[in-house]
């Protein structure tokens, strides 16, 4: 059979392979005094709260599981409204807010209304994987950017500005960041919009981890920015993390007015719709309770952080940058993986999964500047397990 070089060119997703490496060893570890701990996937250890669930139940009985409008809900969308306003001060009319299946679904979108065969977008190396395919899938091509721990890991104005070429169609960020939980200071953000506007480029923004944010200084969505800067940029949003609902795919993108009905177009055709059980359950997000809920829980992942950094650190594995968001620890494994025997991270994860039954994810997926020095932790565990991991690290690295 012929396989289009589309889908020739799209890498494998190796926190997906490690994924599956680690669930084999899992099952013949499993009654052991060392069953595997997963450090390795990017997903909330919660699950939605019970208004969410009862909500979802509700549909279901109740028969609301007809296609919504391709838009989503009107309901969830001005809730999404409401959020932005109560939590982050933004003014984001729902006539802007289109509901997706998930981020994923979103970054798809917005990559096929907006990029050309042959124009170029810019990300930060390291980034999330995900991105170089769906500009890949809508024919354009990424630029990868190296980014120091100076800069948290983000693109600059000055870097953007010095590789903007003529193909150059717009910047992808995503802040917090996958894999480092580091965020663009608002002032920097702001700094690279005002460029790529002048420009008549798009800054996409990937807003997936900002619930999840532990400092004020950062804790801002770039939809907030003054007048037609905030207007003007796109943004992507999920329920799958702060949210905690990974698999019932569900997110959102915010976009200027006059792109929603071309987004809405493309969905229609290739979607219909986000699953309407998810969104009818997704209402039940925004009420007090769960909400109160969220925030219980995001004081736990903070928590996680705080213990973990520090604990990794004493170890030898040294953090460059505190993460302040998300739940990711993006270490340097070089002295840790010596120790073990082995060099670089690809090596340095598989060998920790087989003698400490710990999975982690190399470096390799996020980027080409550094994979081999870099594993990233996921701290979405509970605190019990992240105690019990650290005990392992300091076991087999002694
Ligand atoms: C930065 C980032 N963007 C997007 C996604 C995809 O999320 P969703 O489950 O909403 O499709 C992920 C998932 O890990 C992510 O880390």
């Amino acid at each position: 059979m012929r396989i289009a070089q589309r889908a020739q060119r799209i890498e494998p997703f190796y926190v997906m392979e490690v994924a599956k490496a680690a669930a084999t060893l899992a099952q013949e570890v499993a009654h052991t005094s060392q069953p595997m701990i997963f450090l390795n996937i990017g997903e909330p250890d919660f699950t939605a709260p019970p208004l969410v669930q009862e909500a979802a139940s509700r549909a279901i009985a109740q028969g609301n599981t007809q296609y919504t409008q391709a838009t989503g809900l009107p309901a969830l969308r001005e809730r999404i409204s409401d959020w932005y306003a109560s939590r982050f001060g933004a003014q984001v009319a729902p006539s802007r807010i289109i509901i997706t299946a998930g981020a994923s679904a979103a970054l798809q979108l917005a990559c096929l209304a907006l990029i050309e065969a042959g124009d170029e977008i810019l990300m930060p190396d390291p980034s999330y994987p995900c991105n170089r395919h769906f500009v890949g899938a809508a024919e354009g091509s990424s630029v990868l950017i190296p980014t120091t721990a100076e800069e948290r890991f983000q693109l600059t104005r000055e870097k953007v500005e010095s590789a903007w070429t003529d193909k150059t169609r717009g910047v992808l960020l995503a802040s917090p960041s996958n894999p480092t939980g580091t965020s663009i200071a608002p002032e920097e953000l702001q700094r690279i919009h005002e460029f790529v506007h002048s420009r008549g480029g798009i800054t996409l923004i990937d807003e997936i981890y900002l619930g999840l944010s532990y400092e004020e200084h950062f804790g801002h969505s770039a939809l907030a920015m003054p007048g037609e800067l905030g207007q003007s940029v796109i943004s992507i949003n999920s329920f799958s993390k702060y949210f905690n609902m990974t698999g019932w795919r569900l997110g959102w993108l915010v976009v200027p007015e006059a792109l929603a009905p071309v987004i809405e177009r493309i969905a229609q055709n290739l979607f219909i719709c986000a699953s309407s059980v998810a969104q009818h359950a997704a209402l039940a997000c925004f009420e007090p309770d769960s909400l109160q809920e969220y925030e219980r829980r995001r004081a736990e992942f903070k928590a996680r952080r705080d213990y973990f950094i520090p604990e990794l650190k004493r170890l030898g594995m040294h953090v460059p940058v505190m993460p302040d968001g998300a739940f990711y620890a993006y270490a340097d494994c070089t002295d840790a993986a010596a120790r073990l025997g082995v060099s670089g991270s690809w090596d340095f994860a598989f060998e920790l999964m087989q003698r400490a039954h710990l999975a982690v994810t190399p470096g390799r997926d996020f980027g080409q500047a550094a994979p081999d020095r870099f594993v990233r932790f996921s701290t979405a565990n509970s605190m019990a397990q992240l105690r019990e991991a650290v005990a392992r690290l300091e076991a087999v690295l002694a």
